[in-house]
């Protein structure tokens, strides 16, 4: 059986605060690190041959966390966007958003539609999870479906943020929690799990060349033999 390359991984970015913590550092040192790790990632990307890497950055639940890192996190992503969307133009990178985004503070949603136009044209996807919790995005392709008169799984998958991205083929989470914390439930159907102990801001692309090379040698049988 020849090898087959993953086409799309998305990545659960746990461990921030006990990379700080470990450290003796607050908190916001730890997610300043792990945009680090993302921007590495994202600059490594084109010898992999990946097409779309969907990263966790906010969940809908990570509003119950501290008004204080509720505001590190939005302005590590104000400043974000800022320092690297000239970066993902040059590289070909297309941005997309999944969840609830639009609901998030209205200058972020002005950038962020920024950005979409501004890598339209892009050819690698890089699709960012913001507020997004896979219930609420089930909930709401379902909505939509029942609107259009077709609740099938097809109507519904048709209609779920991810419905412009590949098949999702591997499902990472790093800092050795073994859960999906309401990321992606309907696309991880059929996806390969990989679960490491590393913590985010010690993810180095050679963590995910390392995890694709092992990917390309599991067989999946999608139900059948
Ligand atoms: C988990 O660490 C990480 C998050 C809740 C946020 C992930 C965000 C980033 C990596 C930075 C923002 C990203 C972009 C694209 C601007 P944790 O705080 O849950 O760590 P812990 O479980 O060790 O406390």
């Amino acid at each position: 059986m020849g090898e087959v390359r993953a086409k799309h991984v998305a990545i659960i970015m746990d461990g921030n605060g006990r990379w700080a913590k470990k450290r003796g550092l607050p908190r916001s040192i730890g997610h300043q690190r792990g945009v680090e790790a993302v921007r590495r990632l994202v600059r490594g990307l084109e010898p992999m041959g990946l097409e779309c890497l969907t990263l966790y950055a906010f969940s809908s639940e990570n509003w119950k966390r501290s008004e204080d890192e509720v505001g590190d996190l939005m302005n590590l992503m104000r400043k974000f966007i800022k320092s690297d969307l000239p970066d993902f133009v040059a590289n070909d990178v297309k941005l997309h958003i999944i969840g609830d985004w639009q609901a998030l503070a209205p200058d972020i949603v002005e950038m962020l539609e920024d950005a979409l136009a501004q890598t339209a044209g892009g050819s690698k996807r890089l699709a960012v999870a913001l507020n997004y919790g896979a219930h609420d995005e089930i909930a709401r392709a379902a909505a939509k479906a029942a609107e259009a008169g077709e609740v099938t799984a097809q109507a519904i998958e048709a209609r779920l943020d991810t419905a412009d991205l590949p098949p999702l083929d591997l499902l990472i989470r790093t800092s050795g929690e073994i859960r999906l914390s309401n990321f992606l439930l309907w696309q991880a159907a059929y996806a390969e799990m990989l679960f490491i102990d590393t913590l985010w801001p010690d993810f180095t692309p050679e963590h995910l060349s390392q995890a694709l090379d092992d990917f390309a040698r599991r067989e999946r049988r999608y139900g059948g033999r």
